[in-house]
């Protein structure tokens, strides 16, 4: 009973770099953007306009949202926290504008600065600006099955949270296990709560994969009728105001396990390989993706 056809959202060039210690040039940013553009990937993160006080590894935003190749068919995405952040993410010329918050309130607060609270007219406020802009909206809710500071995180604060977003006009929820401590027991229990207030087809879901879970949480969102997943080349993320979260589920392997699967992505994995392997070289490490180091050609 999996869906036929799935949809992977490339996180990798923002969540990827935004927690890496070796600070990639725009030049390389923008290569590496453009050939995961080629891959056919429709759906590509490609940076944050946020304060770069906090995040300095993506402080070339702008360079990098004018630099890249636009082809047809592609959503480029900036995620954006607030009203500066938005008009940078305009200029930038993005097609589609990432507003994020927390499930928890003490990783919203050491993420973004504010209370829960505090954070919805922001975000209020950008939702609508954006969509005037003619911008497509997506939300995220992070700490969504466990938060690093406050540990379990209540169903009911993940649903206030989606509520108020989807209220704002998001038109995509991508729902964060943000330090991947999520397992497939867990997820067959929190999607079918959410499931009950909000459409299937409006939400994603954004595994980390810090203990190895993130491909067998993927498979128990698929049972349960999920088509979108955001995962990030090599495998690589994680965010800095979140101790001990590790990268992203890679690129690669939902790949390959969808792929042999039957389920149709429109990724070729070639080319997503190819752009795996660019990309390692550039960051100087070996990456966490299974597949990438299994194709590994010497
Ligand atoms: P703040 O310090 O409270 O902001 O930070 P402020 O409004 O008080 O402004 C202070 C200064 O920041 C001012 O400059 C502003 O101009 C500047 P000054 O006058 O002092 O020179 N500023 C900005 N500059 C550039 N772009 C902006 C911007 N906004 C203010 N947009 C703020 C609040 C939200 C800005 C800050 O906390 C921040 O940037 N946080 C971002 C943290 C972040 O990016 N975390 C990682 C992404 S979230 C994630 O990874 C989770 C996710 O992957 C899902 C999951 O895994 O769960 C999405
Ligand atoms: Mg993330």
């Amino acid at each position: 009973n999996w869906p036929t056809n799935v949809t992977i959202k490339e996180v990798g060039p923002r969540d990827g770099l935004q927690n890496e210690q070796t600070f990639l040039s725009v030049e390389d940013k923008i290569n590496w953007i453009n050939q995961l553009s080629r891959t056919g990937l429709q759906h590509i993160e490609i940076t944050s306009f946020v304060n770069p006080k906090w995040i300095p590894a993506l402080a070339d935003s702008l360079e990098v949202a004018k630099g890249i190749e636009r082809l047809p068919g592609i959503t480029y995405t900036a995620l954006v926290p607030n009203r500066h952040g938005l008009e940078r993410a305009i200029e930038g010329s993005v097609d589609e504008v990432a507003v994020f918050m927390s499930a928890s309130e003490t990783h919203n607060q050491k993420n973004i600065n504010k209370s829960i609270d505090e954070t919805f007219p922001v975000l209020k406020e950008v939702v609508r600006e954006a969509l005037m802009a003619g911008k497509s909206v997506r939300g995220y809710v992070s700490t969504v099955f466990g938060c690093p500071y406050e540990g379990q995180v209540p169903v009911e604060n993940v649903i206030r949270v989606a509520e108020h977003l989807f209220e704002m006009g998001i038109q995509e929820l991508s729902l964060g296990d943000t330090i991947g401590v999520a397992n497939p027991k867990q997820v067959q229990e929190v999607l079918p709560i959410l499931l009950k207030r909000f459409p299937i087809e409006k939400l994603a879901l954004h595994f980390h994969d810090t203990h190895g879970t993130a491909l067998a949480n993927i498979l128990a969102s698929l049972d349960m009728g999920i088509t979108t997943f955001d995962s990030s080349t090599g495998g690589l993320g994680g965010c800095p105001y979140a101790p001990g979260a590790s990268g992203n589920v890679a690129t690669e392997d939902v790949l390959y396990m969808l792929n042999n699967m039957g389920i149709q992505t429109g990724v070729n994995l070639e080319k997503q390989l190819s752009a795996g392997h660019f990309i390692q070289e550039k960051i100087g490490r070996t990456l966490s993706s299974r597949n990438l180091q299994a194709c590994t050609i010497n």
